[in-house]
């Protein structure tokens, strides 16, 4: 097993990681489709291809696990030239194995290595990776760092009070093994932070409210489990380019993310898994 620099990064070494973040990869397309499609994330990614094209642009993703983003560009035919980074070389070696024809890497935790080695994108995608680091700002910019034109993420927020960096006193349980830090990051601060950035134009900010404690064994600050602090997963797309004033722009909408599943689309799923579903992986999710 690869060996990484904190404990709090063994986790995503865990055959279970692999397990259970394929899971997409044993949906119908039709219904693998829709779901995505409904991740407000990829909404952002469906705009960004509609107003800038994807056959001439390049993309990163950062923290691809099991290559399922790929497997959607595909399917959509958004030809753009895509390149996976994930620091887990199981993960890594299973998307290689699905998708031989797709550009995968195993990377240190350290996005920096992308940078030098690869250079820039223009469209940088990373979804629920910010929210495990150790250093979550100095991720953040060396996800900046990486972009040319856009970078979308899928993150947790908060809209009342202060970020807790302390992954000892925000974290999860992964796979009954790990600790792994879970940063839920207050929304102004987040728009504080990039408006230093002088080369931040535009940041699209794109909620799903509902209360993250109490869920998937994470151990967060205790206002977390209250509807008042404003939780949310929150998709943000941060246009990078010369601004013509102080600050960035900045767009906040509301729109959920949970998909609402017809009787007939919850039995063609359920059969499916029945049949395709190695026994040992769980339809339950951790992000
Ligand atoms: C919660 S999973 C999300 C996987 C995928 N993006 C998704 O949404 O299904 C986080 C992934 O990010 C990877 N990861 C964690 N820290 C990373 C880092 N610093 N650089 C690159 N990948 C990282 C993990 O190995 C894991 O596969």
């Amino acid at each position: 097993m690869v060996e990484h620099s904190s404990s709090f990064f063994q986790g995503w070494e865990d055959d279970e990681h692999v397990r259970l973040f394929d899971w997409f990869s044993y949906f119908p397309t039709p219904l693998f489709l829709k779901q995505f499609e409904y991740f407000n994330e990829v909404r952002l990614l469906k705009e960004y291809f509609q107003v800038n094209g994807a056959k001439e642009k390049s993309m990163f993703e950062v923290g691809c696990a099991t290559g399922e983003v790929f497997r959607y560009l595909k399917r959509r035919q958004h030809e753009c030239q895509y390149r996976g980074f994930d620091i887990s070389a199981n993960a890594i070696n299973a998307a290689k194995k699905k998708f031989p024809k797709g550009n995968f890497y195993c990377i240190e935790e350290n996005t920096r290595q992308i940078f030098k080695e690869y250079g820039q994108a223009d469209i940088v995608f990373s979804r629920d990776v910010v929210i495990h680091q150790t250093n979550v700002w100095g991720f953040l910019d060396s996800l900046i760092e990486l972009t040319r034109g856009s970078l979308i993420m899928r993150m947790k927020t908060r809209d009342v009070g202060t970020t807790c960096l302390d992954p000892e006193l925000s974290c999860q349980a992964h796979y009954r093994k790990y600790w792994m830090p879970y940063v839920v990051i207050n929304v102004d601060e987040l728009c504080e932070y990039l408006a230093q950035k002088s080369d931040v134009k535009k940041i699209t900010i794109l909620k799903s409210y509902g209360i993250l404690g109490g869920q998937n064994g994470r151990f967060l600050p205790k206002e977390l489990y209250f509807p008042e602090s404003g939780t949310a997963e929150t998709s943000v797309c941060i246009e990078k380019g010369l601004r013509n004033r102080d600050k960035p722009e900045i767009v906040t909408r509301v729109q959920s993310d949970k998909m609402h599943w017809s009787l007939f689309d919850r039995a063609w799923l359920k059969l499916w898994l029945t049949y395709k579903m190695p026994p040992t992986a769980d339809a339950s999710k951790v992000s």
